[in-house]
């Protein structure tokens, strides 16, 4: 089987990726191998890129560059549609969608910064095919304060993310919120080491309910997840932790407190 990593080493122009990239490639992608699919890249370069996804998806798929740079136009002689326009323009999506109608990947390795990964983000979504993807790549720009990118901000393309992930669980009725365009788009969100990847199917994204099997047998057994334990068997320097938890009601204040700091604790493991 092709590897997409050979595709990338035998390209016959100039390309630029990081190599972990290959590996999430492989594994979010290659169902669209040989697949008469639209792929649209951000972000052209000198054409290395647009070579390797032709060489890895076949020659059923149509690949569409986005470029800022007008030179990128030549390589419309080497069969690639190729788009001059900057990815932080809505206006720009809005034309490009409206020529080219849904896509089924669209994989952003532009300018990486908030306004424009989002903007390509938002201003996509509703154009990709169901089962179809969003790859944003380079997201440690959202991290990074150098080079202009001012992150960490709220204004960051993950910091974004996360309230999608918040969109995505409306669908669940204890949420008590109204789906928006994003709950009933965003099947799923994954992240890797600088690549976000936002799976699209409107299919899915249906209000869930809870499901019960076996419902004569609901009541023979307790839940323990409110109730308060004597654990003896515990080590004396645990002695205040038990008696909390023997003691303190756990949806209690105190006892939330006592919680908080427990998670403060492994907070800090993640800014070591
Ligand atoms: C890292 S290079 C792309 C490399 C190419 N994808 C590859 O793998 O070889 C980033 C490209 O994004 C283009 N770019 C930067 N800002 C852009 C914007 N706002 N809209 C469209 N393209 C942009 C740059 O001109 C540059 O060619």
């Amino acid at each position: 089987m092709k590897k997409i990593f050979n595709s990338f080493k035998t390209s016959k122009r100039y390309s630029i990726k990081w190599n972990n990239y290959f590996e999430i490639y492989e594994k979010l992608l290659s169902k669209f191998k040989n697949k008469k699919i639209t792929i649209v890249e951000v972000g052209v370069g000198d054409g290395g890129s647009l070579y390797m996804w032709k060489s890895f998806f076949g020659k059923k798929s149509r690949v569409i560059g986005i470029e800022l740079n007008p030179d990128s136009k030549k390589l419309k002689n080497d069969g690639f549609e190729i788009f001059i326009g900057d990815q932080s323009d809505k206006e720009f999506w809005r034309k490009f969608y409206k020529q080219v109608g849904k896509i089924d990947v669209l994989i952003d390795d532009g300018g990486h910064t908030n306004i424009q990964q989002i903007t390509t983000l938002v201003e996509s979504f509703k154009f990709i095919k169901d089962d179809g993807l969003i790859i944003i790549e380079d997201t440690h720009t959202s991290f990074m304060k150098k080079k202009g990118f001012g992150n960490p901000s709220n204004y960051s393309l993950i910091n974004f993310s996360s309230s999608l992930i918040e969109n995505i669980h409306r669908r669940n009725p204890n949420l008590l919120k109204k789906m928006n365009d994003f709950s009933k788009k965003i099947y799923s969100i994954e992240y890797f080491d600088s690549i976000v990847a936002f799976k699209i199917n409107s299919k899915l994204c249906k209000k869930t309910k809870n499901l019960e099997n076996n419902t004569l047998l609901r009541n023979f057994f307790i839940d323990f997840r409110n109730k308060r334990i004597d654990n003896n068997s515990s080590k004396k320097n645990n002695l205040f932790n038990n008696l909390i938890k023997s003691k303190i009601s756990k949806r209690s204040i105190p006892y939330k407190l006592y919680e908080k700091l427990i998670i403060k604790k492994y907070y800090k493991l993640t800014k070591k």
